[in-house]
């Protein structure tokens, strides 16, 4: 029954005559201008949550840019004091192409090729964040090609399960990430990289996973590699990202600021004196977009239920059939109505799983030509969407004092066929 909790909003959201208007735009007048679906980025939610990440850990903490990235973003970013992390060559190429200096960059990833890590070293990015023996190996390799040694970090696993859905868990023994911090493979791995001239061992790292709300946990993993670092004397640790956002009415998550409180409590606890970053994706963008999509078809099943198809689906937001993730669903034209009508918001793909919304809740008049939202859309959703059925995938538009822009602009037909060769 109850209408849609506005702290799901971004921070620009009014509401006009019922209406929802972000950045000074009305929503509906985007839907027409830009069509739907698309994702609706309050630009200056972006740069109000980069400044907070820059207060509660200092400049040069990373903006994750696995959680949403484009030309536009990288910039954002940077120009608001943050550094960007990496994780593969792509995510590289494009910070590098928006214009963010290398030396603002920090590479990551499991399996770096020996390609990515030669750009990476060759660009001069400003830390690489070792992941195996394999890949010191590779660095032993480009170091006898290139003669640079790249300052990095050592990816610890502590031995922390966060509590989160197992596939973004990280912190874990049994992980692919990292070296073990209780195998012993962690101080093999300080041995090897101290002892060689090929890298420039500066510290460590560890991110035990993503959306946790019990900052207690990143604090706990914080103090583990915080001590490891103290009896190196490194010089930087880095806590990785993972503070969780709410998605629906009943979760709440601590803000990025006290994340960081607690994490330097635990660090302070355990005598820790080398300097302290992170790598905030989620807690950054989630909350900064909407997406938009035109109701087009209304299915009621009496005594099962009622499926309410959008013009998307799991290709622009594949984390509900991924994760089981909730989200609220709402109507813009009509943002403080109550919604009665128990609904499943589903997609156009060919298959059961293309849910968005599974327990949606809306205002008892929607019909088809309705424009609906789901709020939240801002982390992994443009960042893992996909061309599944050949659906094109949606715009990014920015909006900001009365003005909207399209900073990614919706594939066309053409599109779907220019890497045919
Ligand atoms: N640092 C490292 C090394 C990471 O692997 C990640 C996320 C982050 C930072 C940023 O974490 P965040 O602050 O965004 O939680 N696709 C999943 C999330 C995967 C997270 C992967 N790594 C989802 O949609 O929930």
């Amino acid at each position: 029954m109850r209408p849609l909790p506005t702290r799901l909003l971004p921070d620009s959201a009014e509401v006009v005559d019922g209406v929802l208007h972000i950045g000074g735009c009305s929503v509906l007048d985007l839907a027409v201008e830009f069509g739907t679906p698309a994702f609706i980025y309050d630009e200056q939610h972006l740069r109000d949550r980069c400044r907070e990440a820059v207060d509660a850990f200092g400049p040069g903490v990373a903006y994750a840019t696995k959680a949403f990235l484009c030309g536009a973003m990288a910039r954002l970013a940077y120009e608001e004091g943050m550094h960007l992390d990496v994780a593969t060559g792509g995510e590289l190429h494009v910070a590098l192409s928006a214009g963010v200096p290398a030396d603002k960059l920090v590479l990551h990833g499991n399996n770096k090729s020996l390609t990515e890590l030669r750009m990476g070293v060759e660009a001069g990015v400003h830390r690489i964040v070792v992941d195996s023996f394999d890949e010191l190996d590779r660095l032993d390799q480009l170091h006898a090609e290139t003669g640079i040694v790249p300052k990095v970090l050592l990816r610890l696993t502590p031995g922390i399960k966060a509590e989160t859905h197992d596939y973004v868990s990280t912190g874990q023994d049994d992980s692919k990430f990292g070296f073990g911090v209780a195998s012993g493979s962690a101080e093999a791995a300080i041995e090897q990289a101290r002892s060689a001239s090929s890298v420039e061992l500066l510290g460590i790292h560890a991110h035990i996973g993503s959306q946790v709300f019990a900052v207690g946990s990143l604090g706990k993993a914080a103090s583990v590699i915080g001590e490891i670092a103290t009896g190196h004397e490194f010089e930087e640790i880095s806590v990785g990202g993972g503070l969780g956002v709410p998605y629906v009415d009943d979760e709440r998550a601590p803000t990025i600021a006290e994340w960081g409180e607690v994490v330097r409590a635990a660090c302070a606890e355990a005598g820790v004196t080398a300097h302290i970053t992170a790598e905030p994706g989620r807690s950054i963008a989630a909350a900064a977009a909407i997406t938009l999509y035109t109701v087009g078809t209304i299915k009621d099943l009496p005594g099962i239920r009622t499926y309410v198809a959008v013009d998307g689906g799991m290709s622009d937001n594949p984390r509900p059939v991924l994760y089981g993730s909730g989200y609220e669903t709402f109507l813009p034209r009509d943002v403080g109505a109550d919604r009665p009508k128990a609904v499943t918001v589903v997609g156009k793909h060919c298959e059961s799983g293309d849910i968005l919304v599974r327990e949606g809740l809306v205002p008892a008049d929607l019909v088809v030509g309705d424009i609906l939202a789901t709020p939240v859309t801002g982390a992994y959703g443009h960042s893992m969407g996909s061309n599944y059925n050949m659906v094109l995938r949606p715009p990014v538009v920015f909006v900001g004092n009365g003005e909207a822009r399209a900073v990614v602009r919706r594939q066309t037909y053409g599109d779907l066929t220019r890497l045919d060769v």
